[in-house]
């Protein structure tokens, strides 16, 4: 049985075929109406959602499953003291596969070690969120037609920021990424990620305040929401949280195609004349998220790769 913690949890070969699936789902949604029909998916959020959660059922209804689940912590047993390791058990005779959001850094993966299902991370604390990941990925692999020789900027809350921490984590594994992280003093990528991951495999990677400096260089740039709920206080969330604005005229600094990309959901970061813009594909890429993520369910249900048969 498998899960998915982290996007690293796929090789590179297993991903690739993952987003051919994907690719497939969006091409043939008819071949894929019914491979789940009496599969049940649980979504266990314990931190708001909108697009994940809703793009998990979608996904599942999509594919002919059912959902059951809740959507914040209150509304559970959690709110009792129930341990999610006792909840994971009890969801295991319920449902198929589970996605499970949760506000603690490993709270999936401790589910994990009790399920008898596999269970997907919907992103844990500030750590990792690897199916935005692969929405991420899957968006930039269709409308860029590769993952690799790519610069990228990543602007906003890179300290806080799980997608940002994902994507980074899987986009190492391909030839010629370079980074370049744009964000104030107080929000740049934590050491760990520097050290262990940067520095510890070679990647070039450059950290920079000014958007508008670095922009012409960029092949994608990643925007990001200030992490508000991971603040200590309200007054540095009040300080930093307009400290970029994405707008018309920092667009023209941009190349022809570059591409905008931002997990959602976007407070002011991105200001909405830019939503026009054709470079602006954040709103695609929350369709990809259910492609993707019915690609999951049928990988880790094991049920792709039966089409032919
Ligand atoms: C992201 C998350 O939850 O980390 N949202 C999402 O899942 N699309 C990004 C965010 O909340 O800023």
């Amino acid at each position: 049985m498998r899960h998915l913690m982290s996007p690293l949890d796929l090789s590179v070969e297993e991903l690739d075929k993952l987003l051919d699936l994907a690719g497939d789902i969006e091409k043939n949604p008819e071949k894929y109406a019914h491979k789940c029909d009496g599969k049940i998916l649980a979504t266990c959020f314990y931190e708001p959602s909108t697009r994940t959660r809703l793009s998990f059922e979608s996904a599942m209804m999509h594919l002919g499953g059912k959902v059951l689940g809740f959507a914040t912590a209150d509304s559970s047993s959690a709110a009792k003291g129930e341990s999610v390791s006792d909840t994971i058990r009890m969801i295991s005779c319920y449902a198929d596969i589970c996605a499970m959001r949760h506000p603690k850094e490993g709270a999936p993966m401790v589910a994990s070690t009790k399920a008898r299902i596999p269970v997907i991370n919907a992103g844990d604390g500030g750590h990792q969120h690897p199916t935005q990941t692969l929405t991420d990925l899957l968006t930039i692999r269709s409308l860029k037609g590769r993952l690799d020789h790519l610069t990228i900027g990543l602007c906003g809350d890179l300290k806080f920021g799980r997608t940002v921490h994902s994507l980074i984590n899987a986009l190492i594994r391909y030839p010629g990424i370079s980074f370049i992280f744009i964000s104030p003093e107080e929000l740049r990528i934590p050491d760990y990620i520097r050290e262990d991951v940067l520095d510890a495999n070679g990647i070039p990677y450059k950290e920079v305040i000014r958007l508008e400096e670095v922009m012409p260089r960029l092949d994608l740039l990643y925007m990001t929401r200030v992490q508000r709920e991971r603040f200590f206080n309200e007054e540095d969330y009040v300080r930093l949280k307009d400290f970029y604005i994405l707008n018309k005229e920092k667009m023209a600094y941009a190349r022809e195609d570059m591409l905008i990309l931002h997990p959602l959901p976007r407070v002011n970061e991105i200001s909405v004349e830019v939503d026009d813009d054709p470079r602006a594909v954040y709103f695609e890429q929350v369709q990809y998220g259910v492609y993707v993520r019915m690609a999951l369910i049928l990988t880790l249900l094991g049920l792709a790769g039966q089409e032919e048969k």
